[in-house]
């Protein structure tokens, strides 16, 4: 377990697919994500059985975002992970609806980056946003990701072609933000 300041990430389970399933069929959750289909109970069971891994490896990392009372309120995924470039893409959604603006995105991200840079050693994390997505870019920016590039035409939801918003944010900036609480090795 990670353990955030209000947030703990774990490991993804099973048992998680009806909650997870409610997430991906409610529009207002999805209005600011890539998916725009409904899913059925076997489908979300199936792909996280399909996205578990036999072993925990170093290529993508998933984690459901648990309250410090155990509330599963939102999943986060470095995915992508390459060791030759040391970076990633991250993905999050908070799920429930009732904690967003609280501060639970925040530090589920900056506990994830962390991990990121402490344990897997990697050296910038990216992740793509809608433009429009005003509390997303201001929790992300909080982070400290920065914008890099905007994308014309980057998806087509709700009938309106969205723009898109890449943001990235490189190791020794989040050191100076948020700090990566490493340890001096003594021998
Ligand atoms: C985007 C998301 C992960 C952010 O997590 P969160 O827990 O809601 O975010 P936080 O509370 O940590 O930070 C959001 C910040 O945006 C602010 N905010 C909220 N609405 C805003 C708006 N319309 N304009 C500007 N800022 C806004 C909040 O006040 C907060 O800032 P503060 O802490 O300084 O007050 C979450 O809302 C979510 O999952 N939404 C639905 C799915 C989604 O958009 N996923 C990301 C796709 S890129």
């Amino acid at each position: 377990m990670l353990e955030g300041r209000i947030v703990n990430l774990r490991p993804q389970e099973l048992t998680d697919a009806a909650t997870m399933q409610r997430w991906v069929n409610d529009t207002e959750v999805t209005a600011t994500l890539g998916n725009r289909y409904m899913w059925s109970l076997a489908a979300e069971e199936e792909h996280l059985r399909q996205r578990a891994p036999k072993r925990p490896s170093f290529e993508e990392q998933l984690f459901a975002i648990k309250t410090k009372e155990g509330r599963h309120i939102g999943n986060l995924g470095l995915h992508e992970i390459t060791a030759e470039n040391r970076g990633c893409d991250l993905g999050i959604v908070i799920g429930e609806k009732d904690c967003w603006s609280q501060g639970y995105g925040t530090d589920a991200i900056v506990t994830a980056l962390r991990f990121a840079f402490s344990e897997l050693n990697l050296r910038r994390v990216e992740l793509h946003a809608y433009a429009d997505n005003e509390r997303g870019i201001a929790c992300y920016r909080k982070c400290g990701f920065v914008e890099e590039a905007r994308s014309r035409q980057f998806a087509f939801r709700n009938g309106v072609w969205r723009v898109g918003v890449q943001m990235g944010v490189l190791r020794p900036e989040f050191e100076a933000l948020h700090g990566l609480k490493l340890k001096e090795a003594t021998a």
